[in-house]
């Protein structure tokens, strides 16, 4: 039975163990801010990810705040999971945290901002230098080489904010005519423009140009501006992201809230498909740099022609991702459901073929007892009958040996008559019958033990015995047995088997036999009625 337990518990093992699904590579992500930039670019990664079954891709958003973010990072390396993505928020205090992951052994892939160290696997983001670059010139250009500006910085910590300052300042710095009225740091956001806009937009006065690096702080300006209205409305507001997007990117431009935007590519599904390359051993790039190109009034209409095309197909891949999601949760419950029928019908099986076996054993072993009791039986009736005979045996020779002394006993008689007194043999009666009875159930009593219990030679037994009351020792224990043995049939509910045993008979059919010879019927017809 411990085998069989064995058997079901390895075989329910097994069907599980063959539909449990292997566990999937954990792609953590660490996204420094919240915003539509960032969400489009976690959209592009999540829908990337449905392209490699065998990795799950974890993000983690923190807001503009790098101490959180450090702590995010932390717990990614103690849960040793299996490649961190990071958009650093500032590259010196991220550096530490990024290092150590890199030298436990995990992966990093930093997307869009650096970091001041060497060590990551690989990076994925635009050239922020050439961003500043391009930008500078466009400006440059636009205000034919003359007038007053306002930069506005992203986060002055930030890779990407460094880089687009470099960029820009290398060109724009050439131009003398080309003054900064006012340069300061926005932190990426639209309502923190829009606030010191506010603040210092009286002061500043009229300027000819505002440069902000990236699009939500340039639109934060340029509501500051339309607040005061002005001239400072009237003039071009310049960007960086060009996002697909309705309230903040691309279709800005289109309606003239901005006049340009430097493209900065968000690349999700880039880097989780570089992900998937140093998880999977491929060969990858270490250092992969988007382009940038200007978008203004000249191609927003193309831009937003593609956008929409864009948009279409990714509306349509989320739609099939639905649909495939669907299809799984269906497949899932359809396998546990398949499953459950798999384990149920082997455990009914299983019981099945132990119900037989036990069955088939169990009339095996009763055929087994049968076939047993009937040669026992026949033992047991060929013993009786044995028995019987030895019984039969014994009384004849008994009988023989009786004859015997009779014989000699003839010759004695006449001496013997003369001293024999009535006294003396009701007292070798009352004697005899007392060792009888003593003895009555015994069948192996012998004419030789009666003999020796009353101090007698056989002979001597015999002669006494006859000479009292005419029969041979043997005929008068018979005599006694019998006649008890009816006495407790006429007054006891015992059956014949039992009389005959306990009146020292160990054949009942013996007994039957006796007892019809000596009272001339059966020992049922004596039965109490
Ligand atoms: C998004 C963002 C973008 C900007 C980039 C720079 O969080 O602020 O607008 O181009 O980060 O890292």
């Amino acid at each position: 039975m411990n085998r069989i337990a064995l058997l079901i518990t390895l075989l329910i093992l097994a069907i599980l163990t063959s539909c449990t699904p292997t566990p999937k590579k954990i792609v953590a992500v660490s996204q420094c801010s919240v915003d539509e930039w960032r969400t489009q670019m976690n959209n592009e990664m999540l829908r990337e990810a449905f392209f490699h079954n065998d990795m799950e891709v974890e993000i983690h958003s923190t807001s503009d705040n790098s101490q959180e973010q450090i702590d995010v990072i932390e717990q990614f390396i103690s849960r040793k999971v299996d490649l961190i993505v990071v958009a650093p928020n500032e590259a010196e205090p991220l550096r530490p945290v990024i290092e150590k992951a890199f030298d436990a052994g995990i992966p990093v892939v930093l997307i869009d901002r650096k970091i001041n160290s060497n060590k990551y696997t690989a990076f994925i983001g635009g050239d922020n230098v050439e961003v500043g670059r391009l930008a500078g010139n466009y400006v440059a250009e636009l205000l034919k080489g003359k007038g007053r500006i306002v930069e506005i910085e992203g986060l002055y910590g930030s890779s990407s904010s460094q880089e687009r300052h470099k960029g820009f300042h290398e060109v724009i710095d050439k131009y003398d005519d080309i003054n900064i009225v006012s340069s300061f740091c926005a932190d990426w956001q639209e309502d923190k423009a829009e606030a010191i806009m506010d603040s210092i937009g009286e002061a500043i006065g009229d300027v000819d140009l505002v440069f902000a690096y990236n699009d939500r702080m340039a639109i934060g300006a340029k509501k500051s501006a339309l607040k005061r209205g002005g001239n400072n409305a009237q003039i071009p507001y310049i960007g960086v992201d060009a996002l697909l997007d309705e309230r903040i990117g691309i279709s800005r431009i289109a309606d003239g809230t901005l006049n340009a935007s430097f493209l900065y590519q968000t690349g999700g599904d880039k880097a989780i498909f570089i992900a998937d390359c140093i998880l999977s051993g491929k060969p990858y790039e270490r250092d992969n740099i988007f382009q940038t190109s200007v978008v203004n009034k000249s191609n927003v209409h193309l831009m937003n022609i593609h956008a929409g095309h864009i948009d279409e197909q990714n509306g349509k891949i989320e739609f099939l991702n639905s649909k495939l999601d669907d299809f799984f949760k269906d497949y899932e419950s359809q396998r546990i459901v398949l499953v459950t029928f798999i384990i149920i019908t082997v455990l009914v099986c299983i019981l099945l073929f132990v119900s037989i076996t036990a069955y088939n054993a169990k009339t095996r072993l009763n055929d087994q007892l049968e076939m047993q009791k009937e040669v026992l039986e026949i033992q047991k009736n060929e013993l009786s009958e044995q028995k019987e005979k030895l019984e039969r045996q014994r009384d004849q020779l008994e009988a023989e040996r009786d004859k015997l002394i009779e014989a000699q006993g003839c010759e004695e008689h006449g001496e013997e008559d003369k001293t024999t007194i009535e006294d003396e043999t009701n007292f070798f009666m009352d004697r005899l019958n007392k060792v009888f009875d003593e003895n009555i159930d015994n069948s192996e009593l012998t004419v030789e033990m009666i003999g020796a219990e009353m101090g007698l030679s056989r002979v001597q037994l015999y002669r006494r015995t006859k000479a009292s009351c005419g029969l041979s020792p043997n005929e008068a224990l018979r005599a006694r047995r019998l006649n008890k043995a009816y006495k407790m049939l006429r007054e006891t509910d015992k059956s014949i088997s039992e009389v005959a045993y306990e009146v020292g008979f160990s054949s009942p059919s013996y007994f039957a036999k006796c007892y019809k010879d000596y009272f001339g019927h059966n020992p049922t017809e004596s039965l109490r009625k």
